[in-house]
């Protein structure tokens, strides 16, 4: 892009509190919304006082709004943080349910987790489609801000490998990558040392009576998991009933669609790169496409996939 453009105005970073930690706010009733539309006569409220109102208070738009810096003179370089900043966002939302939706499986709270799986799989879907807008990033335009990253990558996303994490893909290398950040390190490193979603899965079926090897059930989670023919046995047997009163089939079904969603993800992320970059290196040290096409083939429940074979 050549064309001469401008970033308008919104936000004057000198006014906005710049802390993260929540503003304070009254909590209000129906019954202070019901005098308040009297006093109003059914108009909403515009005066406020003091320098900020509560809709900016309650979400710290104004801080949220004020986080955006291109660096380069590239046209494209705004709608790549912008949607990179929301796809952090939109992780964050999706770890935040997966977490939950660990704790429902702990407690054999099946119909609250399939809620949970519900909302999460349409949480990635929108992550999927983020790829809709960065693809509009051409070569040309990328190449006008890509030196302005120095050696920054996706690759060091805390809140992307929170979710590898939680669902099962564990990588030493890539926890240890933000050990020297201590405001971000303890939770991830907690996370990595943790059963993911899949591991707790798997003591549920065992639970429910089947046969699943010890070393499946209490191994150190730090390691990446191993394929285990206790695990498809179980879930073939799970499989041998496949209707929707089968909660455990349901559940698998309900899994093996968000592992689905998320290989579109990688797989979009990975075609967007070969478009935009070609074969070349990536800003993160890595060799780019090459390095990437080994985490599209990575699938998570790995028996949930096996299992297919043989049904
Ligand atoms: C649109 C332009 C983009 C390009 C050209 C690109 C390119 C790359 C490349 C080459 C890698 C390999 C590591 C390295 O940098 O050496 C990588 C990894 C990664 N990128 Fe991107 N990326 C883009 C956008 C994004 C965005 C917006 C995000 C999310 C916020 C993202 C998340 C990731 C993640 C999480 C990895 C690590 C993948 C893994 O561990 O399996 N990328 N990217």
């Amino acid at each position: 892009m050549s064309f001469e453009f401008i970033i308008p105005e919104i936000v004057d970073p000198n006014g906005v509190d710049g802390s993260p930690h929540p503003r304070p706010m009254d909590v209000k009733d129906d019954q202070s919304r019901e005098e308040k539309v009297l006093e109003t006569d059914g108009e909403p409220i515009t005066n406020f006082y003091g320098n900020s109102n509560p809709y900016i208070d309650y979400e710290s738009i104004d801080l949220l709004l004020s986080l955006q810096h291109p660096r380069s003179q590239g046209y494209d370089e705004m709608c790549f943080i912008i949607m990179g900043q929301a796809k952090e966002l939109l992780f964050k939302s999706l770890y935040f349910e997966l977490y939950n939706l660990q704790l429902r499986i702990r407690d054999d709270d099946i119909a609250n987790a399939f809620v949970i799986m519900d909302r999460s799989k349409k949480i990635l879907k929108l992550i999927v489609n983020v790829w809709d807008v960065l693809s509009t990033i051409r070569t040309d335009g990328f190449n006008q801000f890509r030196d302005y990253l120095s050696v920054a990558s996706g690759q060091l996303s805390f809140m992307y490998r929170h979710i590898e994490f939680i669902l099962g893909n564990k990588n030493k290398h890539m926890c240890e990558a933000h050990s020297n950040v201590p405001h971000v390190y303890p939770a991830l490193l907690k996370n990595f040392s943790s059963p993911s979603i899949y591991d707790d899965v798997i003591r549920q079926l065992a639970r429910n009576e089947f046969a699943i090897d010890a070393a499946a059930l209490d191994r150190d989670w730090t390691e990446v998991y191993k394929e285990n023919a206790s695990v498809e046995a179980a879930w073939l047997k799970v499989y041998s009933d496949p209707t929707p009163t089968n909660e455990l089939y349901m559940l698998g079904e309900g899994l093996t669609e968000l592992a689905d969603i998320f290989s579109q993800y990688r797989h979009r992320h990975f075609v967007s790169v070969e478009r935009i970059l070609g074969f070349k290196p990536g800003t993160g040290g890595s060799a780019g496409v090459g390095w990437l096409k080994k985490a599209v083939d990575h699938r998570f429940f790995p028996e949930l996939w096996t299992i297919r074979t043989e049904l």
